[in-house]
């Protein structure tokens, strides 16, 4: 069912727009990083980039109505540096989702009775927490000098929760089996 609201509509359209950007700038910055020898950051960047996806499908999804045109108007980091430099916007994006976006967004869709759109507003504020930490982590190791020290990235297709080396047996944002996650 399509939201009812003009308000928590506006937020899941811009939510979309910001998720969209999210998921193209990390697959960019993932090349460079691979480019600069850093082939596991590259993998975190790849990982977090299709959850991202996840959240922007699941706004897209929840939006549901007619097809129709709409301008959309969402906060985008941009710029192209070092690795540890675009981790740094990494980092700010996902800590603007997390401490000022989200909450927001979540509040106003809980006011206006939306509990699809609310669903998807929790998804994605509880991923981006564990997204922040881990670009950090990265941006740690860059500034280093070093690469990551990762096996593989598992990311939850239905929240978009974010792990390395291993799925839980049950997501803990959203409770999907450990063989759903999709592993990079
Ligand atoms: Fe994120
Ligand atoms: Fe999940």
């Amino acid at each position: 069912m399509a939201v009812q609201n003009a308000m928590t509509a506006d937020y899941l359209r811009s939510a979309y727009g910001g998720e969209s950007m999210a998921h193209m700038r990390y697959l960019i910055w993932g090349d460079m990083a691979e480019k600069e020898g850093f082939p596991k950051i590259a993998k975190l960047f790849t990982a977090i980039a299709y959850a991202e996806r996840v959240h922007a499908g699941n706004h897209f999804k929840v939006l549901g109505g007619s097809t129709s045109d709409s301008t959309v108007a969402a906060g985008g980091v941009f710029g192209t540096g070092k690795t540890a430099e675009n981790l740094q916007g990494a980092i700010n994006g996902e800590l603007h989702e997390v401490e000022q976006m989200y909450p927001v967004y979540l509040n106003t869709a809980e006011f206006q009775n939306e509990p699809e759109a609310k669903r998807s507003f929790h998804f994605a504020l509880e991923a981006e927490k564990v997204h922040a930490k881990l670009f950090q982590d990265a941006q740690n190791a860059a500034k280093a000098g070093r690469d990551m020290e990762l096996k593989a990235v598992y990311v939850c297709p239905v929240c978009g929760h974010t792990v390395l080396d291993g799925a839980p047996d049950r997501c803990p944002i959203c409770g999907a089996k450990k063989e759903m996650y999709r592993q990079f």
